[in-house]
């Protein structure tokens, strides 16, 4: 039988609709949330995301500033514009859209903004307070996983979560997130990656298996119990085309999965704007 999808966009709609109740809430007090947005260089797919953000943003009733540099900004011209938006007092959140021109560092960009605009959950004080479970800004990815196994309920708690990669953007923050004291994690979680050769003996074991890898196809039929829950984060593009870690033959034999398009990603989208709704409440 095939496995039942887990389709991100009921969850995305659902937080979505409670951010736009919030704000209306939050509006009432006299405080217009807001959402900056930079983009560095002339990037179509990157000027598409910031357009689809921006769109949300005027749905939701945030304000959404907006800073294009040009490609050849140098690094300097990028944290005037940071300093400007982090002082800002009626700038709640700020997104610096990434990839970047390869001449500018994102770490350092992203360590210049102040952590409690950080709409990402990536700087090193938001990781610091994933760490020890302290509030804050959670990075966006993670925070939407764990939102699509309660939406879905699929139960996490004790149950034994595999997540193939340990980055900084999805594998790593997402198991500190689901070992977690709460009802929707608290899981048991191993979190494998290149320095393990023989991680199929550990998804093999999976209640849930999560890719994180960015390797189109790297998980495939026979590195799946059956019966498992498979999660597909990790993905790749060829131009437009998405080039998921998670091979669709997974679908025979995982009892709940993901579907190719429309998983992870629109509660991704829908994390980000709940982290700018919680820094205006600050
Ligand atoms: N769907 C969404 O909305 C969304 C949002 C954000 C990110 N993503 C995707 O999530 C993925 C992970 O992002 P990231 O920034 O966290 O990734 P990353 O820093 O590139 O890390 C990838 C991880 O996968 C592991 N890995 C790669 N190839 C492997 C292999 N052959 N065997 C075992 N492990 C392997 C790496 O192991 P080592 O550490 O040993 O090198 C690393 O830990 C990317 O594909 C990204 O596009 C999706």
């Amino acid at each position: 039988m095939p496995a039942r999808l887990l389709p991100g966009h009921p969850v995305a709609d659902k937080i979505l609709t409670q951010v736009a109740a919030d704000v209306t809430t939050l509006r009432a007090t006299g405080v217009t949330p807001s959402l900056a947005t930079i983009l560095v260089g002339d990037d179509d797919a990157s000027a598409g995301y910031i357009r689809i953000k921006q769109r949300h943003a005027t749905e939701l009733g945030f304000t959404s500033p907006h800073v294009h540099l040009p490609a050849t900004a140098t690094q300097a011209d990028l944290h005037h514009v940071i300093d400007q938006f982090n002082t800002a007092h009626d700038v709640h959140g700020v997104l610096l859209q990434h990839p970047l021109p390869t001449h500018l560092d994102h770490e350092r960009a992203l360590h210049h903004l102040d952590p409690d605009k950080d709409v990402d959950g990536m700087h090193p004080t938001n990781m610091g307070r994933l760490a020890l479970g302290l509030p804050g800004p959670t990075p966006c990815t993670p925070a939407g996983i764990e939102a699509l196994l309660d939406h879905h309920h699929i139960p996490v708690a004790g149950r034994h979560v595999v997540i193939l990669g340990r980055g900084a953007t999805l594998g790593r923050p997402l198991a500190l997130l689901l070992t977690q004291k709460r009802p929707t994690a608290d899981a048991a979680v191993t979190v494998i990656h290149t320095g393990v050769p023989d991680w199929t003996a550990h998804t093999r074991r999976a209640d849930i298996l999560i890719a994180a890898a960015g390797v189109p196809g790297i998980i495939q039929p026979h590195h799946i119990r059956p019966g498992a829950v498979v999660i597909g984060g990790g993905v790749r593009y060829a131009g437009r085309r998405l080039l998921p870690d998670v091979d669709e033959r997974c679908a025979d034999i995982a009892a709940a999965i993901t579907p190719r398009l429309g998983g992870v990603g629109p509660t991704t989208v829908a994390m980000l704007f709940r982290n700018a709704l919680h820094a205006a409440r600050r």
